[in-house]
């Protein structure tokens, strides 16, 4: 990627290289870890029905705009924004890349622990005190170590450039995390207890579907799981070609995020059902995953073990191609801002950021304060990306039209408007929600 030496922007080699890196970038820790407890918590199946109707309502129209002001500037996010806003826009550029920062510094290091988890299995076998074994993956210098693990893995696929790095490892990767995730469903099928899982995961309770505080959570976790509201998809996109039908790419991309997610809970919510250990998950929100399944598998004796073993091993997969993401908006930042070579830019952010995940690599509760944070940045980043494709960029809607079938090209109105009159004020009311949020856990984990 010797873009900014001689001009020539790297692109994105096939269609299937472009969806598979967007794909890798949203299905991720989001989906697998986040997902299910949060689709629980929000009253199951209201939830889940919440969150279909705001991704095709808000995600898919949000995921076109990133898409228009990415490609229509081929930059990321700062020069992008400048470009088409204004000098006072490329301030929203920054914002992008701070957070960034922020997502990657914690998202690497529970990334760490699932590698921990896998390698432990394979090595020595699941716990048999899945409490106690969080306690030891998530404390000292274990986190520490794995996260940096974590860190190196992703600058070295960053520093390959959008080809030979983020591509092929999408296209490599995303078919094996397919495989697995389908293959763990079926066999969750067949555990005894299993429909008590599915009619809780399921079954909706309607009361909730009018709650507030679930609605802008669904918009959060979307947010969230689509990589959308840090420049993230508008970054992938500058490397897109002008003849991707992109209405349709960002159909494609939002229905497999959701596709994982909402199988992730097909594997989960037996497997939590099955065993009867209900009360260990709704405890803890970060460690619900870490706890519940691991002592699951190991209950589930050998066949248990492979499973399991299998499950860490698509979290992994899912993890280091969303964290490439994140990594990448700094990269493509640094690179075009500061006309750094794509090596050092890789090493520069990236070792950056492992210093900066040191700490919420040694405390659990600024962890969990940090992913809160995380969903209130990527809320106030998509009301503007919102307001700035509805009313300040110009022509975003004939980049939208640029490559577009029929049918595409037929929806544009249709987006603009919603981009226009309903994202704002709902993602405003999403944003203001998610910030309450951050202070609510900062008293409960901080007593402040
Ligand atoms: N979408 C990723 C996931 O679900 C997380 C992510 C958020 C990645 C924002 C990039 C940008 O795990």
């Amino acid at each position: 990627m010797q873009s900014s030496q001689n001009g020539e922007r790297e692109l994105f080699k096939s269609r299937a290289g472009f969806i598979l890196a967007a794909v890798g970038s949203a299905v991720g820790l989001g989906n697998m870890w986040r997902f299910p407890y949060v689709a629980a918590e929000g009253g199951g199946a209201a939830f889940v029905f919440l969150y279909i109707l705001l991704t095709l309502s808000i995600g898919i129209p949000l995921m076109l705009s990133e898409f228009s002001v990415g490609r229509g500037s081929r930059l990321s996010p700062i020069g992008a924004l400048r470009k088409l806003g204004g000098p006072w826009w490329s301030i929203l550029g920054y914002m992008y890349v701070i957070t960034g920062f922020i997502i990657l510094a914690y998202y690497s290091v529970i990334a760490g622990w699932v590698v921990r988890y896998a390698i432990d299995g394979i090595l020595v076998g699941f716990p048999v005190d899945p409490g106690e074994q969080f306690g030891i993956v998530t404390t000292g210098m274990s986190p520490i170590w794995y996260h940096l693990g974590i860190m190196a893995t992703t600058i070295l696929i960053v520093s390959l450039g959008v080809q030979k790095g983020i591509e092929r490892a999408a296209l490599v990767l995303m078919p094996v995390l397919f495989g697995i995730l389908i293959f763990l469903a079926i066999w969750a099928f067949t555990l005894d207890g299993a429909m008590e899982g599915y009619v809780e995961y399921l079954r909706p309770s309607l009361g909730e579907l009018l709650n507030p505080k679930i609605l802008s959570q669904a918009a959060g976790q979307a947010f969230y799981s689509l990589s959308l509201g840090m420049g993230c998809m508008l970054t992938f996109s500058s490397y897109l070609s002008d003849k991707t039908d992109m209405g349709r790419e960002s159909v494609t991309i939002a229905a497999s995020d959701f596709g994982v997610a909402f199988i992730a809970g097909l594997v989960v919510f037996p497997v939590i059902y099955a065993l009867g250990i209900q009360g260990d998950v709704s405890e803890s929100t970060v460690g619900a995953l870490f706890i519940a399944l691991p002592g699951a598998f190991v209950e589930m004796g050998a066949v248990g073990r492979v499973v399991g073993i299998l499950f860490f091993i698509a979290l992994i997969v899912g993890a280091v191609t969303s964290a490439v993401s994140l990594l990448e908006v700094v990269v493509a930042s640094v690179i075009d801002e500061f006309k750094f070579p794509r090596r050092a830019a890789s090493i520069a952010g990236g070792v950056l950021i492992a210093i900066m995940g040191l700490i919420p690599a040694s405390s659990l509760d600024l962890l969990g304060l940090v992913d809160k944070l995380a969903e209130a940045m990527l809320a106030l980043g998509a009301f503007f990306m919102a307001i700035f494709v509805g009313w300040v960029a110009v022509g975003a809607a004939d980049e939208m039209k640029k490559g577009a079938g029929e049918r595409s090209k037929r929806m544009v109105p249709l987006v603009m408007t919603a981009v226009r009159f309903v994202l704002p004020p709902m993602i405003l009311f999403a944003t203001v929600y998610a910030f309450i949020a951050v202070v609510v856990e900062y008293r409960s984990a901080f007593g402040g």
